[in-house]
């Protein structure tokens, strides 16, 4: 070999060993930001659903303003009414902070929730909280979307329509892009709740 092409040979390899190099390095930093992504997309997502008008909503109507979101259903004898207290209680401490949030229940129980209903139980709570309702599978989706469990519990012998509904009872925090910042746990006070939301939405 020449002096000159073992230079070159040189030159290739180097080449080459950056070309690894920066590669390797690139899909590092790719799959850092896509775990760091799909950490904060766990929770939230699209759906479309009835508000308690009758109107058709999707998530991207609620975009610009924080929200506060509970799954559940009017039917439900006092965890669902409770979390809802919580919340209105929470919204009422926050005072004027409380207008840069939308109160949102979305119903896990399609069936017998319609858009009318909604209105009128949502109507008990924080002013302006939305009812979101819809067809079983838009239900489904918007629950899939914030991770949440439900199912009908029909009790042996009983009416078809006198069932209760399984589910979790999460309070979700989500932000004005519709990201995922928070959750509150069922049991949370109203004070610790304020507390929670007003540290999230500083700025
Ligand atoms: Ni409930």
């Amino acid at each position: 070999m020449k002096k000159s092409q073992k230079t070159l040979t040189l030159l290739v390899l180097l080449i080459g060993v950056a070309i690894i190099g920066f590669t390797t390095y690139q899909l590092t930093q790719t799959n850092q930001s896509a775990s760091r992504n799909s950490g904060k997309a766990l929770i939230g997502g699209d759906f479309t659903l009835t508000d308690q008008n009758g109107k058709t909503v999707t998530n991207k109507d609620f975009e610009g303003k924080y929200a506060l979101i509970y799954f559940g259903y009017t039917y439900c004898p006092d965890v669902c009414p409770t979390e809802l207290q919580v919340m209105t209680g929470a919204l009422e401490i926050l005072g004027d902070d409380a207008k840069k949030i939308q109160p949102i229940f979305i119903s896990i129980d399609p069936d017998r929730d319609t858009p009318e209903l909604m209105k009128d139980y949502v109507s008990n709570f924080f002013p302006g909280m939305v009812g979101l309702t819809g067809t079983k599978e838009q239900v489904a989706i918007a629950a899939k979307a914030y991770r949440v469990y439900y199912s009908k519990a029909v009790e042996k012998g009983a009416d078809a329509d006198s069932y209760s509904m399984d589910h979790s009872s999460i309070i979700y925090l989500m932000g004005p892009k519709g990201e995922f910042l928070k959750h509150f746990a069922y049991g949370t006070d109203p004070a610790k709740l304020a507390k929670g939301v007003k540290a999230a939405t500083k700025g």
